[in-house]
């Protein structure tokens, strides 16, 4: 009776229903106050980790700008899988390692120009949600910070006015969504270039419409155009500009493998933060497919990824499997709410977050992490 009972306890609680947490508690309301006043902004200095800038930009912004930032496709199941998919992986770390330089081995490049951080800006579409001065804050936040920042081809502000706040020696690539409409594209193409933009960035995850019900409910929803994206359409766009163009939104080894036999110079690993389809794997998964099925992938092509990073532990698991340079996107845009001022403080937590943690698993140069940090057999509680 007695054995049944304690095995029926044991069963049940393994098929528990696992709570998701969308902002882990950081302890943000034990300090402010449980009864903060909605549209209320809590002081900077009260944002310790990325998870409190949706806290705060939750609770200040009109819900219909919090939820067009927030949103997810359909059940939201790739939304969820890209922040939890991090916890599936512990690390392997190791001691006695002299870890003194580490900080100073955070710079990259990404297609050759320099960068302070393997991290960058997502390229996220309307930052005037967010603040007046709309993608203004990210841009001299991200050149204030050395990283790169890829403005949206649906951002606010135009891509004009963007570069022009740009200081003289930053670099920008230009994201780009390209519609059937050749003509329109090719404009793109020459503005991108004459704006003093360094790259282009063709995303190529949603040539169809996405069904994104919380968004839809305030009207803010997905385009439901289809578009035409073919490795024809890449040579076609290719003889329009002199700009390398790389593809945002590969979530198959095929297609990366398909990208370097194109010559493509960068790839992104992206589903476009859970937003396109769902059921859509997250960028680590398919770089650990990539790790395992086709390595030299990573040699042979720069390989970027975003998706869910909202810790430098996430940033470390990409990094390891080969990933180049991280993009985050929401967690910028909700940072937005306070200026410049919460875009570099979001650079500044990630920094630290990265040399820290990399110093923690035995990382001495962050240029030489590599899979075996990782356990790469995911932990049963997060399958
Ligand atoms: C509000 C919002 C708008 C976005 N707009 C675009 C866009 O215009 N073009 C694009 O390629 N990706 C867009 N994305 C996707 C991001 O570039 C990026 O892939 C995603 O946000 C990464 O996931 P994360 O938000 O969990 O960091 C958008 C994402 C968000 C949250």
């Amino acid at each position: 009776m007695r054995y049944s009972f304690t095995i029926g306890a044991l069963v049940s609680s393994v098929f528990a229903t696992r709570p998701f947490l969308n902002e882990p508690d950081t302890g943000l309301l034990d300090k402010i106050g449980y009864n903060f006043p909605v549209g209320s902004l809590p002081e900077l200095e009260d944002m310790v980790g990325l998870p409190d800038f949706e806290w705060a930009a939750r609770n200040y912004l009109p819900i219909v700008n919090y939820t067009y930032y927030r949103n997810g496709a359909a059940g939201e199941w790739s939304y969820r899988n890209n922040l939890e998919v991090y916890q599936r992986y512990r690390f392997k770390p190791r001691m006695m390692v002299d870890i003194s330089g580490i900080k100073s081995t955070l710079p990259t490049t990404i297609l050759g120009h320099n960068f302070s951080a393997p991290f960058y800006i997502s390229p996220c579409a309307k930052a005037a949600y967010g603040h007046p001065d709309a993608e203004l804050n990210l841009v001299k936040g991200a050149n204030a910070g050395g990283i790169l920042y890829i403005p949206s081809r649906y951002s606010s502000l135009k891509m004009e006015t963007i570069a022009e706040a740009a200081a003289p020696d930053q670099t920008l690539f230009a994201q780009l969504k390209l519609s059937n409409d050749d003509v329109a594209s090719k404009k793109l193409f020459t503005r991108a270039e004459a704006a003093g933009y360094k790259a282009i960035v063709w995303t190529v995850d949603a040539p169809g419409g996405s069904s994104r019900q919380r968004a839809q409910r305030f009207d803010v929803g997905a385009s439901d155009e289809f578009t035409v994206q073919t490795w024809d359409k890449l040579q076609q766009y290719r003889n329009w500009t002199s700009l390398p163009i790389g593809l945002k939104g590969i979530q198959s080894v095929a297609d990366a493998r398909l990208a370097v036999d194109h010559g493509v110079p960068f790839i992104i690993l992206s589903n476009h933060g859970g937003r396109n389809l769902d059921g859509s794997p997250s960028p680590l998964e398919v770089a650990l497919e990539i790790h395992e099925t086709d390595p030299s992938i990573f040699q042979e092509i720069e390989v970027l990824a975003d998706g869910g990073v909202r810790y430098g532990t996430d940033a470390l698991k990409l990094l390891a499997l080969g990933v180049k340079a991280v993009g985050i996107g929401r967690p910028f845009m909700f940072s937005n709410v306070y200026g410049q001022e919460g875009v570099e403080k979001v650079i500044d937590i990630m920094k630290t977050e990265i040399a820290g943690d990399a110093a923690n698993i035995g990382v001495a140069d962050l240029k030489s992490i590599n899979p075996d940090y990782v356990k790469w057999q995911p932990n049963f509680w997060y399958t």
